[in-house]
């Protein structure tokens, strides 16, 4: 297949071709576009066809259900049941935004979308593109992250364009994404508690600070066990991987580099180091990436995903970085770095 690619502009859209793109989608074929949190992957939210080839092409479990992405709270009926003036707090405080809400789905979504389930996640993306794309189509629009299944998200279009080109029918390339890690998923719980699946940019503070009360999931921090059941199909996958294996160092500063450097010396495989800025010339490996400052997290969630793919362009076999706190923004980055390292933490 060739797929078709271009550049826009997310300052100044170019619309005819845009619209170019909106077409795509709604003759039932998929098109990669990027948001505010990471590429998506978009197909068609109302035809199942459509829909069944994400699940090919990113080979992503049928099990793991899809995002279905609106462009303003008026196409929000058509997915969901029921009146949602209950949640109109959250889509007047998040949206348009980094923030996914599970509720009860209209019978017109498609099984493939919900995996059969009787909830379907909603977002409504602030990032222009996505919103004008998503509204020329006139249809709600599926799109998980556009990598292959088990890879990290892409951040920017040489990713997407590695892991799709040739197997999609358009990739448009809006540069790099601002947030760098994937919504906040929650469900509500009631009018005024809201339980978080998965963290992202939409911070627990800033619920609080709406009013709400947080629950957090067990499982955003912690392994899901053999057969325990869970509210968000996402959380059973290996996830955000990079193809070294890796492991997170909890400690004060001079413990983590000292712990990191006599691994880095003992081991016989090429280690890598993710770090924090200005710490590269404190480790003794050749592979180090400085990922952002701890202090203005944003810089961290915007570069992790990226970063992960960069050692997989290299021959380190191990890689190594310090926790973060699992505070505001933290608390995402920290849930995916978790992932990345499928749970090996070390505390000092
Ligand atoms: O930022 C994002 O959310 C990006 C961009 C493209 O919008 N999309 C994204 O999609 O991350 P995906 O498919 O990679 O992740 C969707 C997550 C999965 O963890 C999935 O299990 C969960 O949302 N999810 C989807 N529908 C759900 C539902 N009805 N109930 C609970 N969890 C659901
Ligand atoms: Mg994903």
């Amino acid at each position: 297949m060739i797929t078709q690619i271009d550049k826009i502009d997310q300052y100044s859209i170019d619309v005819k071709i845009l619209q170019q793109y909106a077409d795509m989608l709604t003759n039932g074929n998929l098109v990669a576009f990027p948001t505010e949190t990471v590429y998506g992957l978009g197909a068609s939210a109302l035809n199942p066809n459509a829909v069944a080839k994400i699940f090919e092409v990113k080979n992503r479990p049928s099990n793991n259900p899809l995002i279905a992405h609106i462009s303003d709270i008026d196409m929000l009926k058509i997915l969901v049941k029921g009146s949602v003036l209950d949640f109109k707090r959250l889509f007047d405080a998040f949206w348009p935004g980094a923030l996914t809400i599970v509720l009860p789905k209209q019978d017109v979504v498609p099984d493939i979308v919900t995996a059969n389930g009787s909830t379907v996640a909603v977002r409504c993306p602030s990032h222009p593109i996505a919103n004008e794309l998503i509204r020329l189509s006139g249809i709600p629009i599926v799109a998980p992250s556009a990598n292959l299944s088990g890879r990290p998200s892409p951040t920017c279009f040489e990713h997407v364009y590695e892991d799709l080109n040739s197997k999609v029918s358009g990739i448009i390339d809006g540069g790099h994404c601002e947030i760098g890690i994937e919504s906040t998923v929650i469900v509500p719980v009631g009018s005024n508690i809201v339980k978080i699946l998965r963290p992202g940019a939409i911070t627990p503070e800033m619920f609080e600070l709406n009013g709400y009360k947080v629950i957090v999931d067990e499982h955003v921090l912690a392994p899901v066990s053999d057969n325990s059941p869970v509210e968000s199909p996402g959380m059973l996958f290996k996830h955000y991987a990079p193809q070294a294996s890796m492991q997170l160092v909890r400690g004060n500063d001079t413990d983590v580099i000292k712990y990191i450097n006599a691994e880095i010396s003992s081991s016989n495989v090429k280690c890598g180091v993710l770090c924090f800025d200005g710490e590269k010339d404190a480790y003794t490996s050749e592979y180090v990436i400085e990922y952002g400052n701890p202090n203005d997290p944003i810089t961290l969630s915007k570069n992790l995903f990226y970063a992960l793919r960069c050692f997989d362009k290299t021959s380190v076999k191990q890689i190594y970085t310090r926790v973060i706190e699992p505070k505001g923004l933290g608390l995402g980055i920290y849930n995916r770095l978790l992932r990345a390292a499928s749970f090996n933490v070390i505390a000092l």
